[in-house]
């Protein structure tokens, strides 16, 4: 089975991308064949400082490695160096109705917040389906955002393979549901957009400092809390470690636990449960000739791949 999905590199990654995709991503190199890309022909759409795409596509591939992700088990790359995407997008396009973009929700939600759309944003579902196409992928996972467009994607591969011939993989989408949701420190979702995250890596103090100014009630220690689930703290003490969420859900609740002691701790194991993610960060960063060759041997494996599957695709349709 291969498994194929795109990050986007958007900076400085928190426990809510953590949580909610780097995580189920990393455990998910056991189960088949798994392809990761960093999105950066993506970034192009919002994104015009090359300094800062250049500096945010190696911040995550930094984070990757630093969590987990074994690049001898997963094929790990940057999109563009993989520039036969952009070939199959072509291909694709010339297939896709402008209705089925027209409607899809990314798109709509830019023009309802008065954004006069450039045409990459339109057309990027178009290349995300080259994305996905273009490897054979059997199974995309994704967040629920994520979901029309690889509707679009099998879509534009049924009609293809209508059109043409049987070329392509028909692709599925495995949606990540529970840990999706992250709070952020204000109790809105987690979002960097929001200035309520909590970065993975980052400096001590600054992150301590966030940890502890997360908002609490006016409520006295001693007081039993019957809604200790709803604490902040104990929600993301629970995301981070479910066994000591409970036990410090527990003693909120019957009282004599204090508000501090319990951020505290929040910040005591949040910071202990990256220790060593942040050690090898801090090795990989030191050695950035190590972690470009690992995109240019993923970027080397994927690309054969890529032109196999796009010489498919220019012969069933008649350019080849
Ligand atoms: N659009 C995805 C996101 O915003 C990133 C992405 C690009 C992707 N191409 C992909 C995800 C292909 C899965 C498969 O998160």
């Amino acid at each position: 089975m291969r498994i194929l999905s795109g990050i986007q590199p958007s900076g400085t990654l928190h426990l809510g991308n953590y949580f909610g995709m780097m995580q189920p991503a990393i455990a998910l190199q056991h189960q088949g064949e798994a392809f990761y890309f960093i999105a950066d022909y993506h970034s192009m759409t919002s994104l015009f400082d090359p300094a800062e795409r250049r500096k945010n596509s190696m911040a995550v591939a930094l984070d990757f490695l630093a969590c987990g992700l074994d690049p001898k088990k997963s094929v790990f790359f940057k999109q563009s160096d993989v520039p036969e995407v952009t070939e199959l997008a072509w291909l694709l396009t010339t297939l896709t109705p402008m209705a089925m973009l027209e409607n899809c929700h990314s798109y709509k939600e830019k023009l309802a917040r008065g954004i006069s759309p450039n045409h990459g944003i339109f057309a990027y579902p178009v290349l995300m389906a080259a994305d996905i196409l273009i490897y054979d992928s059997n199974l995309v996972p994704i967040g629920k955002d994520q979901k029309q467009h690889v509707e679009v994607t099998r879509d534009i591969a049924i009609k293809f393979n209508h059109t043409y011939g049987e070329t392509f993989v028909i692709p599925k989408e495995q949606i990540r549901e529970s840990t999706a949701v992250v709070p952020g420190t204000d109790g809105d979702k987690m979002s960097k957009s929001y200035g309520n995250a909590i970065e993975i890596f980052g400096d001590e103090k600054t992150l301590r400092k966030k940890v502890m100014a997360i908002k609490m009630d006016s409520r006295q220690p001693a007081e039993p809390k019957p809604d200790a689930d709803q604490n902040l703290a104990i929600q993301l003490l629970k995301v981070i470690d479910a066994g000591v969420g409970k036990e410090f859900e527990e003693k909120l609740r019957a009282g004599g636990l204090g508000y501090g002691d319990l951020k505290k701790k929040l910040f005591e194991v949040y910071w202990e449960h990256f220790a060593a993610a942040r050690v090898r960060r801090a090795e990989l960063t030191a050695n950035l000739d190590y972690v470009h060759g690992v995109l240019n041997d993923g970027a080397a494996k994927a690309r054969a791949l890529a032109q196999q599957v796009l010489h498919r695709a220019r012969t069933a349709s008649g350019l080849e």
